[in-house]
């Protein structure tokens, strides 16, 4: 005997989803849910009724990081372009969110990936990129990211037609992606109400592309860099009188520096975690400890800051541990 329709079906949606008739509403791919992160208000950080104080959450990204923009403009773009084809294998230099987004979109593309980072990157980030099927190459942990950035050409120097390289320290592409994505989708999360920028520095991709962004179409908005101190740990954060300056970086570009201390940026990304129930990574720390200066600066406006990764990127380091073990942190 036939089987009777079920007269109970809940829904519509249900119904739909049972109708082998009916066209799949949308499908879309892993790499369309890059973007359009929360911003949530953090405002009582700051402590003046007339400071709105708000944060981009860059780690709900799926690769979990910032990173996941650039590194998918730099793709598309050069598979657009022609310089990134089938056969060839994506090789970057990176201390580890842009290879973890470069691994995450290869292994969705299906490219071969290999990446080139200091040995002393954290060992949740090398799990993640094994995981994802790309090739980790490992440069001395004391040259920090510039002995990375210095084997990976030489690298692609030995083999360039084996290689591409996305280069996210010159590639267009990587402010492009803010300038395309992350900032027109804080104007439409503030409706335009904003008045401060702050973000760390470490490509400046994301500072020059917001920065080239509110210069054309919101010309109030100050833009400000956030930047760790000389000999810092901050991972993904770089002080620019003693690294490589990246070339997509143009200082005037920037309202104002303020430097960040190591122990700063770690007592904040612990009360982010512990008060606000934020659990993001050290340079997040460091650009709400940064966005905090600006506001002991001004009596009233609204700051927007860019935490760029989650903390269970940390949890090997020792960020977020008791110094005796006997009690919480
Ligand atoms: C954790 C983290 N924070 C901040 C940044 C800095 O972002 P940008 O390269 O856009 O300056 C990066 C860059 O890799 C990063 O990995």
């Amino acid at each position: 005997m036939a089987s009777q329709p079920n007269s109970t079906l809940p829904n519509h949606g249900a119904v739909q989803m049972l109708n082998p008739k009916t066209e799949p509403i949308c499908t879309p791919l892993l790499i369309d849910s890059i973007g359009n992160t929360p911003l949530v208000d953090i405002s009582v950080l700051a402590d003046k009724p007339e400071i709105k104080l708000l944060a981009k959450l860059e780690g709900s990204n799926p690769g979990g990081s910032v990173k996941d923009r650039p590194a998918l403009y730099m793709i598309n773009k050069a598979e657009e372009s022609g310089e990134l084809t089938a056969d060839k294998i994506i090789l970057e230099p990176t201390s580890g969110n842009t290879g973890i987004a470069i691994a995450m979109i290869g292994a969705a593309k299906g490219y071969r990936v290999k990446l080139v980072m200091p040995a002393c990157v954290s060992m949740e980030r090398r799990g993640i990129l094994e995981a994802y099927g790309a090739e980790t190459v490992l440069s001395p942990g004391c040259q920090m990211t510039d002995g990375a950035i210095r084997l990976a050409h030489k690298i692609l120097d030995q083999e360039p037609d084996r290689y591409f390289m996305p280069n996210q320290y010159s590639n267009p592409n990587n402010p492009l992606a803010h300038y395309e994505t992350t900032a027109p989708e804080i104007m439409q999360q503030t409706a335009g109400e904003i008045d401060y920028f702050v973000a760390g520095m470490g490509t400046s991709g994301t500072l020059m592309g917001m920065s080239s962004f509110f210069t054309k179409y919101a010309s109030q908005v100050k833009v400000i860099g956030i930047e760790p101190g000389l000999g810092h740990k901050i991972q993904g954060l770089k002080n620019m009188h003693e690294a490589i300056v990246p070339e997509i970086y143009e200082q005037q570009k920037l309202a104002q520096k303020i430097m960040i201390e190591d122990e700063t940026a770690y007592e904040m990304t612990r009360k982010l975690a512990l008060e606000m129930g934020l659990f993001v990574g050290m340079s997040s720390g460091a650009a709400v400890a940064g966005a905090l200066r600006v506001a002991e600066q001004i009596d009233s406006g609204t700051i927007v800051t860019l935490l760029p990764d989650r903390g269970d990127r940390y949890l090997s380091t020792n960020l977020f541990r008791s110094q005796c073990a006997l009690c919480p942190p």
